[in-house]
């Protein structure tokens, strides 16, 4: 294995940091197939879901359900309130529905099916913006987040870093 030299290391283990940050996911919505459906119950509402679920920049929302009966209509605030399906956003009937979020702050989504927004079958995303990351949800994190692991206090993805950067330290030291 050829040596780097100390600057070459450090320069990689910078990028290596900044990979594990930006690092996007596709998140399916509800955790499950089939989730987009109007729920049986309040704690089983995909806001239920999106409450317990971190978004960040650069991650995509997917969705899997039946695209002969039911859509995805991305709307505004107001038409996710009053359930208002004429004139939405953007429309996805195509049954695997993918939408990239693009931006920090709050994304609105209703059925496009008829009767289904009004007995709950909406979705609300609050997407992080970088410095933010951790603040700004409502309400506040569950228990289970905050008495989590040490090592993996906010996500998988958290775990995922430590778990990479462990041996990649290990490594770094090696070379000294
Ligand atoms: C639904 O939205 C459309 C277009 O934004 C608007 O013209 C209409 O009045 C709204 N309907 C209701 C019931 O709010």
């Amino acid at each position: 294995m050829a040596v780097l030299s100390r600057r070459q290391t450090s320069s990689l283990v910078f990028f290596l940091i900044f990979l594990s940050f930006t690092e996007a996911k596709e998140i399916l919505v509800g955790g499950k197939p089939e989730a987009w459906k109007i729920p049986s119950s309040e704690s089983d509402s995909l806001n239920k879901w999106a409450e317990s679920s971190r978004f960040r920049i650069g991650d995509s929302l997917v969705w899997k359900y039946d695209g002969g009966k039911d859509s995805v209509l991305q709307v505004t605030k107001e038409a996710y309130t009053n359930c208002n399906i004429s004139n939405p956003i953007a429309e996805y009937k195509d049954g695997n529905t993918k939408v990239k979020l693009d931006r920090s702050g709050p994304f609105f989504f209703i059925s496009g099916a008829k009767g289904h927004c009004e007995q709950g079958q909406k979705l609300h995303v609050i997407v992080m913006s970088q410095k933010h990351r951790y603040t700004g949800i409502s309400p506040a994190p569950s228990p289970a987040e905050i008495e989590g692991p040490a090592i993996a206090p906010t996500s998988s993805a958290a775990g995922f870093k430590a778990s990479f950067l462990v041996p990649l330290g290990v490594l770094v030291l090696g070379l000294f």
